[in-house]
Order: structure tokens, then C-alpha cells, then sequence
């Protein structure tokens, strides 16, 4: 049993912060090793690792010269004892997206430039709201409306706590025993006229510090088969590849029999093949039987995985049918729906069914913990 935990997270040192995509590529996308010597933590793959970001110096700046303040004002940090407002700017609340309090509040003190925001606070406009502030950070606020002049004290009340983020762990400790590896995309847009910083990816690729403080998050419901003699077949675009190379990893440390399927995606084969070399190898070593995957701008028309699963259509059926099971992981809002709708259609096709027949079938994969997704 370790001491570390989401509540006392190990402040685990960083080995190794290697960039995944090459020149051309359109993404920052990074590997991490973390070292966890002396922890105690053990994780099973399908776990995520839980880290909990410092926000960017430069951002918190840029509220404090918005505010008006130095920085070593005292206000209450997260756990109610008191701090400076630097330090809890950067470690204690989240600064980035805005509390429906602050925008209610700014709307309240604005006077006539709070109109339209008062207007949008209507319950009935929610969806308006919502695309209004799409992109919108504290920053556009305080330094629109400098008149609303929030002390230190009242600005920190109406921030929310800043929260830990998960990341599938990309390697096992079957191979790696005192490690932690992860796969991050660096999130980074420009919106406003400003260009925006997800706080816990840039925090990983610019800012993690000799202690990155991190805990496991057990995920039951994305493990692999107990019997090793069992086939998987792995649908990982983008980051979603993470835990399913932590899947090989693991099946070629215990010498599991069971064939394993990969279908990987992503924009450009020259740049964005993520772990390349390594899949190769496991393909040449023969614990990857089968790698198929899916570049989605190598040509003019979009290829994604789903297409890939529908021109093996009649093989992924016959896995099925042997007692395979399926897992999925990455994007939730639009692959993990096509790749559903894809699977449903190929059970359909292939397994001469009904639409009705082929949602049973899949509910029934569901039941028997043979389809397992992890999704965001
Ligand atoms: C179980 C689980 C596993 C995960 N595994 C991985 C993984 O292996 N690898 C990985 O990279 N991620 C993974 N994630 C996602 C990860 O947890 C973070 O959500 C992600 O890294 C972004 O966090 P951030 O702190 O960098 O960005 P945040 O500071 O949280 O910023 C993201 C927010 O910025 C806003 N935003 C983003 N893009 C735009 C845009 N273009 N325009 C306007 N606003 C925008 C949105 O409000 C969005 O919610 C996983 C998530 C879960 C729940
Ligand atoms: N919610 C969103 O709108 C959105 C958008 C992008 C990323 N994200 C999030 O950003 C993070 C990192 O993304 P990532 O870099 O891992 O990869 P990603 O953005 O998921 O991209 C990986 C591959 O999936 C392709 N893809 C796009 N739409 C698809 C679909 N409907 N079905 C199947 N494949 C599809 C992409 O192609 P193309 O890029 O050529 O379309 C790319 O080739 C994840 O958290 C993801 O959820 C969210």
C-alpha cells in the first residue's frame, strides 16, 4: 500500500519529455517518463495517472497587473489558510476558463457594460452563454472591465478550485517497474486575439518541475482480459494509443498467447505516427499481429480508423466471434461515436443481422466486459 494518493499526490521527478511528432506536423505531441522510485505506487494498464498542474507564471502575471496587485497580497489558498496571491494564482485555483460567480459578478459591477452580460445570464440563453464565452478566460475579463476593481480577497472567492488531470498510462510496470509513462497532445489555440495554454499539458511540456505531483487513478472497467489467451483488438487514434501500448508491453512481459489487433490513426504518417519504431518492432516480434492504420491527410479525401475497421469488416467479425474482446480510447465527441456506429455496421453486415440484432449483439459485448472505452 502506498502513502501517495489524490489527497497527498508523490511528487513524482520527470525523466524524459520527448517530442512524438516531427517537423511538418500540426500537433505537439510528447512522451513522458516519470519516475516513481520510492513510492510505493502500483498501477494495472487501463490505469490513468492523475496530475495535478501549476498554471503558466506569464498568465498569472497578466492578472495581477489586471488587478492592480504586486502579488503579495494575502488572500485564502484552496485549504482556507492564508497565502500570497501569486502562489495561489499559480498552485491553488484554476485561472483559466471562468466561474458562472465571476461572469454574474462582473455582470453585477460593469454598470453599462454589463448589460449585455446580464442579458446572456438569462437561464433561458444558456446556450448563448456558453458559445459567448467558448474561448473566453478571466484575462478578457479583468482587462475589458478594469472599472469592476476586485480586491484580491473578492477575485480568489469567485475562482474554483484548479483540478487534477487524467492521462491514460502508456506503459506497464511489468516492463517498467519504478515508471510512469504518459502520451499528451499539447493543447494550445488562439482565441480573442490571445493565444491560450491548457494548463496541465503546457504545464507538462514547458513547466513540469523535479516533483510533478501525481496519483493513479484505477480504471477497472478498461483492463485487459484475466486470461491472456484471449484477443484484443485496439482502437487508438491520436493519444488514445497511450494505454494500448501499455497493453503490448504488458502481454509481451507475461508471455500472453492471445493475438493482439491495433487500428491506429492520425493526420500524417510522416510526422504524426506516434511510437512508430516501437510498433514496428512489436509487430516484427510478432506480439502486434495485426497494425492497421488510418492518416487522415495523406490524401485529399479523410481516412479514419472506422474506414479501416469496415474494410476488415469480415476478420474483425470473425475475432469477435472468437471471443475477442474490443477496447477503444480517445476523443469521445465525434471518433468514439463513428468508430460505435462502425462496429454496429460491421456486426450487422457480417453477422447477417437485423439493426436491432446488432444492437443486442453489442450491448451483449457490453454485458460480458468484452467492448470497454475510454473516452474524453
Ligand atoms: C480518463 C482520461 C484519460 C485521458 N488521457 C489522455 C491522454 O492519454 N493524453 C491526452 O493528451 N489527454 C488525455 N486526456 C485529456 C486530459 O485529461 C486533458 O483534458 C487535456 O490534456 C487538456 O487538459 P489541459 O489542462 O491541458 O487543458 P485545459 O486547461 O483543461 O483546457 C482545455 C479547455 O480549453 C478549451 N479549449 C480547448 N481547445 C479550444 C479551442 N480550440 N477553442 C476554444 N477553447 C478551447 C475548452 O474549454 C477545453 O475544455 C484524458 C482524459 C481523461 C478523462
Ligand atoms: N472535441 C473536439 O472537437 C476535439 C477536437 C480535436 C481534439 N480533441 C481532443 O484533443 C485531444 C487530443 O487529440 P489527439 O491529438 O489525441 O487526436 P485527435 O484529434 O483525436 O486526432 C487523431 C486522428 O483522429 C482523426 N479523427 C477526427 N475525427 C474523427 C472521427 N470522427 N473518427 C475517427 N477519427 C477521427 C483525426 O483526423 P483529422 O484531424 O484529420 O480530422 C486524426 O487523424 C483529445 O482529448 C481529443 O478528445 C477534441
Amino acid at each position: 500500500m502506498s502513502l501517495y494518493s489524490r489527497k497527498n499526490p508523490f511528487p513524482a521527478p520527470l525523466l524524459v519529455n520527448r517530442k512524438l511528432t516531427l517537423e511538418g506536423s500540426e500537433k505537439d505531441t510528447r512522451h513522458y517518463e516519470f519516475s516513481l522510485e520510492g513510492s510505493g505506487l502500483a498501477y494495472e494498464v487501463g490505469d490513468s495517472l492523475g496530475v495535478l498542474p501549476a498554471n503558466d507564471p506569464a498568465l498569472v502575471q497578466d492578472i495581477l497587473d489586471a488587478l492592480g496587485c504586486s502579488g503579495e497580497e494575502s488572500v485564502p489558498g484552496n485549504d482556507g489558510a492564508p497565502k500570497r496571491l501569486r502562489e495561489a494564482l499559480l498552485r491553488d485555483y484554476q485561472i483559466t476558463q471562468p466561474s458562472k460567480q465571476f461572469i454574474q459578478a462582473v455582470a453585477e459591477r460593469a454598470g453599462d457594460a454589463g448589460l449585455f452580460l446580464r442579458e446572456m445570464l438569462d437561464p433561458l440563453r444558456k446556450a448563448d452563454l456558453e458559445k459567448y464565452l467558448w474561448g473566453m478566460e478571466y484575462i478578457d475579463f479583468l482587462q475589458a472591465h478594469h472599472s469592476i476593481g476586485f480586491t484580491p480577497g473578492e477575485f480568489v472567492k469567485l475562482l474554483r478550485k484548479l483540478q487534477p488531470r487524467l492521462y491514460s498510462i502508456a506503459s506497464s510496470q511489468k516492463a517498467f517497474p519504478e515508471q510512469v509513462h504518459l502520451t499528451v497532445a499539447t493543447v494550445v489555440y488562439q482565441s480573442h486575439g490571445r493565444q491560450r495554454k491548457g494548463v496541465a499539458s503546457t504545464y507538462l511540456a514547458q513547466r513540469a518541475e523535479k516533483g510533478t505531483p501525481v496519483f493513479i487513478h484505477s480504471a477497472k472497467g478498461f483492463r485487459l482480459p484475466e486470461d491472456g489467451d484471449v484477443s484484443i483488438i485496439m482502437i487508438g487514434p491520436g493519444t488514445g494509443v497511450a494505454p494500448f501500448r501499455a497493453y503490448l508491453q504488458d502481454r509481451k512481459a507475461s508471455g500472453a498467447k492471445g493475438r493482439n489487433w491495433l487500428f491506429f490513426g492520425e493526420q500524417r504518417s510522416a510526422c504524426d505516427f506516434l511510437y512508430r519504431d516501437e510498433l514496428e518492432a512489436m509487430r516484427a516480434a510478432g506480439v502486434l499481429n495485426r497494425l492497421d492504420t488510418a492518416f487522415s491527410r495523406d490524401q485529399a479525401h479523410k481516412i479514419y480508423v472506422q474506414h479501416r475497421m469496415a474494410e476488415a469488416g469480415p476478420e474483425l467479425w470473425k475475432w469477435l466471434e472468437e471471443g475477442a474482446h474490443l477496447f477503444v480510447c480517445g476523443d469521445a465527441e465525434r471518433m468514439a461515436k463513428d468508430v460505435d456506429a462502425q462496429l454496429l455496421e460491421i456486426v450487422r453486415k457480417e453477422g447477417g443481422k437485423t439493426p436491432e440484432g446488432a444492437n443486442e449483439y453489442v450491448e451483449n459485448l457490453k454485458k460480458q466486459k468484452r467492448y470497454k472505452r475510454d473516452v474524453y
